[in-house]
């Protein structure tokens, strides 16, 4: 599975480690930046990751701040995406199921990283369900 990742300055220690864990489980990832603690914007890198995963060059996203807010607001502008902030496996684990969610959001100030492990494992091996999700998953987009 081909992952784009991306972090502000807040983001960036949980990051590395969400890389590593990727890397070391076989992900192909792409590292949209920031590459450092030095303060940025958060939606230049939350718009980039949402627009690679969008046009479907990554199937699936993560995108990290200090409170995972504002990643994902930005990241749910975009009309092909749905961002889910997720601070337990359980939420991780809905987002997937019920919601079909392609972007993983995480609050890099808040999470341990062994919780964010765990987050991750969710997003990524659980499947959509489908069904009557589908049905509402199809009404969120304005048309
Ligand atoms: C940066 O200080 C912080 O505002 C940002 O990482 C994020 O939490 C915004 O939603």
């Amino acid at each position: 599975m081909k992952i784009a990742i991306g972090n502000d300055h807040a983001g960036y220690e949980l990051k590395l480690a969400m890389k590593v864990w990727l890397n070391e489980h076989g992900y192909e990832v792409k590292d949209f930046g920031t590459g450092s603690t030095d303060s940025v914007d958060y939606p230049d890198y939350a718009h980039m990751v949402a627009e690679a995963v969008e046009k479907g060059e990554f199937e699936r996203g993560v995108l990290i701040c200090g409170s995972g807010l504002g990643v994902s607001m930005t990241a749910n502008k975009h009309q092909g995406i749905r961002a889910a902030l997720c601070w337990i496996p359980e939420i991780a684990e809905l987002a997937r199921l019920h919601n079909n969610a392609n972007i993983l959001c995480m609050a890099g100030r808040f999470i341990e990283k062994e919780v964010a492990v765990q987050i991750m494992e969710k997003f990524f091996s659980t499947p959509f369900e489908g069904g009557r999700h589908q049905n509402r998953v199809d009404k969120i987009p304005l048309k």
